[in-house]
């Protein structure tokens, strides 16, 4: 018996080994931290239960069956989050490059499965080659399966990607198909094709850094929605992340303590509006003010920074933040800040994580390169986002709310559950000059001045929408955390059901 336990030792410590202390030593010196250091950093302590540790791969070319390292190149299993649990799989990239085999995905497939089935979180660390070469269409079979789960996982449970390596071919998909990616400054990159195939196909010289870092996908493609400056400051936040989510959507947000009150009174809000319209102001400040103790997870910060997504909690549960930013572009909505917010939008509807939205915005951004890139089609998903999301939506006007954007930005007429503004808020079809220089074309300039002032005077304000109930109360500033709060507290029962269908068709 002492023999077969002390056998069993020892496979595991030549399985915890992986790709063995030459390739760990290596994997260090590019700044990286192996498999199972990042899930030590990761899951709770003592919390993680592998999965698999000796499964090997069955491939018989290229002198492959005389080279086998057991896991073959990926760590899976399960563990908590501050008591929650999450499914976990981690490429090893000591082990061939973390490249995976067929028997390589189905080791994900496995987790991948158990996490649908139990209605638990999944993460996924990339830091890998792509497909194993040596195996060829076992190895792109692999992929798909991996494809396929991602998929029908979708909208079920939260999946999250940590991109802390190199990236390319098969290991890029999968992220795609996940909720949330983030990845590592200097040590991480991700790409469809490298740059050698890039120079032979277009003649373009780009590094990896250049062609798929970090500061690429977090600010450009907005592939990836957050970036750290190393391996630890990724999986802590990571860690905080997955305490703003649901464990799936059948269970609800998750809650906890707060030492924050509900009717915090913030007297600085009431001057936060500068007295010029055309001042712009931090919107940020209202979200932290707003939210349990300040705390707020931004998503895609670097992207669209005219639109702020992100989590924060009211009274201890989840709420999805969406803001206008005057800060950048005025606050806008452009095609990048309506793709960034709609799929936020949509997370949030998935998962029963209820939506607060803080409008301040000028209208879509006019010109040829928007409406060459599709503004219409962009703009439309928001719109979309929005109308059919069934959660919990209270949305605040600060300031502008000027044409289409009104609509768009979770208006009462797109089901909106209350609908607050300030009074400094402005509700109008347009600015006032380019209204009255449309409606009185012909007139002087004296009369368009006095024309403006009274289309100000008149429409300018919160209390025309007021009048109508299409804001359901005009609030005081200082009061705003208390009134969402007792909003969301409100509609925590909240019931609405969208009509049958086998799906939507958003304007992709
Ligand atoms: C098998 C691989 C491998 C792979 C790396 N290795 N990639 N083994 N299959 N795909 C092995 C190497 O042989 C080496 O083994 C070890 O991993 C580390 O690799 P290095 O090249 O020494 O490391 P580095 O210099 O850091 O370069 C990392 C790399 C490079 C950029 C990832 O290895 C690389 O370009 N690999 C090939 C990438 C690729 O073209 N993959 C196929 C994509 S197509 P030893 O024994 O020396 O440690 C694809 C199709 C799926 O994925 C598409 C589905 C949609």
């Amino acid at each position: 018996m002492r023999d077969i336990v002390e056998e069993l030792e020892e496979r595991r410590r030549i399985a915890r080994l992986g790709g063995g202390e030459k390739r760990i030593e290596a994997q260090h010196g590019r700044g990286k931290l192996t498999a199972r250091e990042r899930l030590n950093l990761l899951l709770d302590p003592d919390s993680f239960e592998e999965i698999d540790m000796f499964v090997e791969h069955d491939c018989q070319e290229f002198g492959m069956q005389d080279n086998k390292v057991p896991g073959d190149g990926v760590v899976t299993g399960w563990g908590t989050v501050n008591g929650r649990p999450i499914y976990v799989f981690a490429k090893d990239f000591t082990v061939f490059g973390g490249s995976l085999s067929r028997s390589h995905s189905k080791k994900i497939n496995k987790v991948q499965d158990m996490a649908l089935r139990n209605g638990v979180p999944i993460v996924g660390i990339l830091d890998a080659g792509g497909a194993r070469i040596q195996e060829g269409v076992d190895a792109l079979g692999g992929y798909a399966e991996v494809f396929q789960r991602n998929t029908l996982a979708s909208g079920v449970i939260p999946q999250i990607t940590m991109i802390m390596g190199p990236c390319a071919g098969g290991d890029v998909y999968s992220p795609a198909l996940t909720d949330f990616i983030f990845m590592v400054r200097n040590t991480s990159y991700m790409f469809v094709t490298g740059p050698d195939v890039v120079k032979t196909v277009t003649n373009e010289e780009v590094t990896a850094e250049e062609l798929g870092g970090a500061k690429v996908h977090t600010s450009k493609s907005s592939v990836a929605d957050g970036a750290y400056d190393n391996d630890v400051e990724a999986l802590t936040d990571l860690r905080r992340l997955i305490d703003f989510l649901p464990l799936s959507n059948r269970t609800g947000v998750p809650e906890r303590p707060t030492f924050d009150v509900r009717d915090r009174v913030e007297h600085s809000l009431d001057t936060l509006i500068p007295d010029n319209p055309n001042m712009p102001y931090d919107m940020m400040e209202l979200v932290q003010k707003v939210v349990d103790e300040g705390d707020f997870f931004e998503i895609q910060k670097d992207f669209a920074k005219n639109i702020i997504t992100g989590f924060g909690r009211i009274e201890g549960k989840p709420v999805g933040f969406v803001a206008n930013q005057p800060m950048t572009l005025a606050g806008v909505l452009d095609s990048d800040a309506s793709r960034k917010a709609a799929r936020f939008v949509r997370f949030c509807d998935c998962f029963d994580v209820p939506i607060v939205t803080f409008v301040d915005v000028p209208g879509f951004l006019p010109g040829t390169s928007q409406e060459y890139g599709g503004l219409i089609k962009h703009g439309a998903k928001l719109l979309f986002a929005y109308a059919e999301a069934t959660v919990p939506k209270v949305t605040l006007i600060t300031r502008k709310a000027y044409g289409g954007a009104y609509d768009v930005m979770a208006s009462k007429h797109l089901r909106g559950d209350f609908n607050y503004a300030w009074p400094t808020a402005e509700i109008a079809v347009m600015g006032a000059k380019g209204a009255v220089e449309i409606i009185f074309r012909n007139s002087t300039e004296e009369e368009i001045l006095a024309q403006t002032a009274q289309y100000e005077e008149r429409f300018l304000n919160p209390f025309v929408a007021a009048e109508r109930g299409y804001i359901d109360e005009v609030i005081q500033p200082h009061n705003t955390r208390r009134r969402v709060a007792r909003a969301l507290a409100l509609l925590s029962s909240k019931k609405l059901d969208n009509p049958w269908k086998k799906h939507d068709n958003i304007p992709l």
